[in-house]
This record gives structure tokens, sequence and C-alpha cells, in this order.
């Protein structure tokens, strides 16, 4: 099978050119724990003036250091279920949602007309550095669950948060399971002071990554994804590029022109991943984005034994290529391109051909060009479009991470192009701001990367554990 070499066309590459504790306390919480202790003597007594703004009721509390519990074992359930304690702040009543205000995010479309939909924007309602933002979930986790089940996405802004340990504690607030398994095709690293926070990518901040749920080509994807800027990428207000854009997947399958719906649902999806033992540093004139992650990093183990009994357990079905060495780990299977959401039932896009296609880095560059006018984006999308059309379209290479209809057929760039074109309809733009915690329903809504020249940007994730897909067909002409 070749990759879309049939159907690239001279016009198409014009087109595609243009449009284009008990629970969960471990020895590492406690001793985490321990050093918030440290800070509470130090910062008590500002403490107590700012629980005064909270909370009118406690200004008899005193500061005794004494009163802050040294684990959560010490807790009785009821103080377990309100606990607050950020840095030595205690207090017998956690924030409520009294203490918060809400708003939607202005979304930017291509044409940039302001559009007011997702996600919730929660912020504290009297600024304060010390509002307890892990308190606040535990007491109030019931409607943080259900706002991010409605909007798909809520953005937690003005808390400043400020390191990994600090994401992974207050993510642990609302849901104590999270995982650190990891499939994807990302180079990550974990982050100092938490083994469940990760490096959101190991790419030049350069290059653009496209919408996606995350790992959806897997079985089972994590439920939930939780991302956080610990800097974010421009200090200037509006300032374009770098941003962790989101989709709502469900429109996504809603806008697809129904006979392309109908196709994906009746041929399915097949995915190719080969991974070479080490992945490759990206360079200037990259076109195979999907070949950054080699399988050592992918099992962290260069034991081909190893990687054969993992992927026997996770039932991924795998073999070995690549001459006398066998050292090309060779993935191919086919996959349902829609699924239903778990609890809304909904109808979703669910997969990751927009990722795997070959022809999705130029057009994406070519994407972040007309949103930032920036004309480095565009004369690397013009490069790599000419080299990938010449690679993947006339030699028929493949990228290392293929897509195809589950025939083997190839998805077209014009069908990519209508897929695309459904995707960035429905883009919102989150401009990050340093400290924001942002939640997201990897069941329903996508995220990826703008692209930016800004060095400054440090965005981390954390991930909850997985959730199998139903791999019920999802009829493709019902909606209309
Ligand atoms: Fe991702």
């Amino acid at each position: 099978m070749n990759l879309c070499h049939r159907s690239f066309t001279v016009t198409g590459l014009v087109t595609f050119m243009a449009v284009s504790v008990s629970t969960f306390v471990t020895p590492q919480h406690v001793s985490r724990f321990g050093s918030c202790r440290g800070k509470a003597s130090e910062l008590s007594k500002k403490l107590i003036e700012k629980q005064q703004v909270f909370w009118p009721e406690l200004s008899s509390t005193n500061g005794d250091d004494t009163a802050i519990p040294t684990s959560r074992n010490q807790l009785t359930s009821d103080q377990a279920l309100l606990d607050t304690s950020c840095c030595g702040m205690t207090a017998p009543l956690a924030p409520s949602l009294d203490h918060i205000d809400t708003s939607l995010l202005p979304a930017s479309s291509e044409t940039d007309n302001a559009v007011y939909v997702f996600p919730l924007v929660v912020s504290p309602k009297n600024y304060t550095e010390n509002f307890c933002l892990r308190g606040f979930m535990r007491a109030n986790r019931d409607w943080v669950d259900e706002q991010i089940l409605k909007y798909g996405a809520v953005l937690f802004r003005g808390f400043d948060i400020d390191s990994a340990a600090e994401v992974e504690a207050d993510v642990r607030a609302l849901e104590p399971n999270l995982s650190n398994e990891y499939r994807g095709t990302s180079p990550r690293n974990t982050q100092e002071g938490s083994d469940f926070v990760f490096s959101a990518a190991e790419v030049p901040s350069h290059f653009p990554i496209a919408q996606h749920l995350e790992m959806s080509f897997l079985p089972a994807p994590p439920r939930r994804l939780f991302f956080s800027a610990l800097q974010a990428p421009h200090a200037t207000p509006g300032k374009k590029g770098g941003e962790t854009a989101l989709t709502d997947f469900r429109k996504v399958y809603r806008d697809l022109p129904p006979k392309l719906r109908e196709k994906l649902a009746t041929k399915k999806i097949r995915y190719t991943r080969k991974h070479k033992e080490y992945g490759f540093k990206p360079e200037f004139m990259t076109t195979d984005i999907t070949s950054l992650k080699g399988w050592s990093d992918l099992f962290d183990t260069h034991d081909q034994t190893l990687v054969e009994e993992i992927c026997r357990a996770e039932d991924t079905p795998m073999r070995w290529e690549g001459g006398k060495d066998k050292k090309l780990f060779v993935s191919e299977y086919n996959s349902e391109p829609f699924q239903y959401h778990p609890d809304t039932k909904e109808p979703v896009y669910f997969n990751h051909a927009q990722v795997f296609h070959w022809s999705t880095f130029p057009a994406e560059l070519f994407h972040a060009f007309r949103r930032t006018k920036d004309i480095r984006f565009l004369l690397r999308s013009i490069s790599t479009g000419l080299v990938s059309f010449v690679t993947y379209g006339l030699l028929r290479r493949r990228v290392s991470l293929h897509v195809s209809y589950g025939d083997g057929s190839p998805i077209s760039v014009r069908e990519m192009g209508q897929i695309r074109k459904a995707i960035h309809k429905n883009m919102v733009f989150n401009q990050w701001k340093t400290g924001d915690l942002l939640l997201i329903d990897n069941f329903s809504t996508s995220h990826g990367r703008e692209p930016t020249y800004s060095k400054n940007r440090k965005i981390v994730v954390a991930w909850s554990q997985a959730l199998a897909k139903s791999n019920d067909p999802v009829y493709g002409g019902s909606t209309a």
C-alpha cells in the first residue's frame, strides 16, 4: 500500500498548501508535606491574615503550628474530606463555591470572531496567592467533576501554582489515582518533585502538535488530563503562539461531511507504528515529526524480550523488523474512528489520523502562519510541504506513525483537509498565564500545541488512570 500516492494531485498540493493517603499518601507526599511545614512557621502570621479574607468566621483561629497534622492519618474522616493543609494553612472549612468566580474563555476562530464556549475558567474571588486550591478541589469534587463533564475542560487561573509537586498535590485532591504509564508519541521527562508530572513534550516549541485525544490509538486511553503552565510562553497578553489549544471532538464528529463520516465508520482506521530503538533529534527540515520517539524510550527498556512481554500484557500486536538486527518495533492494528462518550453517550471523533498523517505537519505550520503572521512558519510550511510531497506523495515512503483506512487504502490529502477543517473550526486557544491548571475530559476534548518561537514556555502534564474504549461501532451516518 502506498501512502496517498494515487490520490495526491498537483491540485491537492495547492489546496493542501493553502489550507492547510491513607488512600494516597506515599513517602513522597509525607516528605513534601514536611517541606510545606517548614514554610509554615515563616508564613503562619501572613496566612492567618489571609484566612480572614476567605473565612471571616475564623478570625479567632490561632497560628499555632502544633495544630497542623503531621500526616493524613491524624485527620478524622471529616477533616480528611475538607483537608486544607496547604503549606501550613489550616482551616476547618475549605474554600467553597462562594469564594470563586467563573467565566468562559473567549475563543478566537480562524476569522477571529469571539465565541465564548469553553473551557470554564475558575478564579479566586479575592485574588490571593494563598487560596488553598487542593482544599477547594477536595471539598468541591462533585462540582468540579460536573463542570469537566459539561464543558470538556476547566481552567483554574490565579492560583499561583509554581512547581510539579504542587501540580501533583492539587490534581490528586481531585483525582487521587494518577498514572505514569505512557505509550504515547511525544518524548517526555519526569519533573523534579513528582513521579506523575511530566514535561508536556520534549519537542522544540516551534513545532506544532496537532489536536488529539491523548493516546486515542490505544485500547484504553487516560480518562482525564491535567496541564499546568509553570512558565507561560508570553508575558504580553493576547500575543499569539504557544497556546495549548482545545477542541470539542463531539462537535468535530458532527461537523465532518456525512459521506466522509460514513466512510470512516465503515472502513475503520489502521495505525502502523514503527519505532527504531532510539528516536531522532528534530531538525529544521524535519518532516516526520512522528519519528522522535524510540521504542527504548516508549517501553523504558532496551530488552526486546521485555518489550514483547509488555505488549502481550497490554494486548498490543507487535513484531520486529529491520534486517538482520530485527530491532525495528512494528505494531499494526485497526481501530474504530469514533467512540461513544462513556458518560454522556454522545458520539465523539476519536482517533489519531490527523496527527499521524504526513500532510499534517506542513498544514499545521501553515495554520500557525495564518494565526500569527510569523513568516518563519510560512517558509517552513512551504519547504516541509514540498519535501513531504516528494518523499511521501511521489516516492511513497511512509512516516513512522502511519495511518490509513482499515483496508490499507490511503486517507487522501483532500479527506484529511476536511477533517482538519472540522477541527480548526472548533478550536479554542488557551493563552497560558503562569500558574494555570487545566483539567481536560480526554474522552471529549482534544488538545494540541500552537507553535511559538518563545523560549520561555514550560508546560507540564499529568494524567489519570486509563479507561477502556467502548469499541461499539458508531454509525457514521446517524447525525446529519
Ligand atoms: Fe498530548
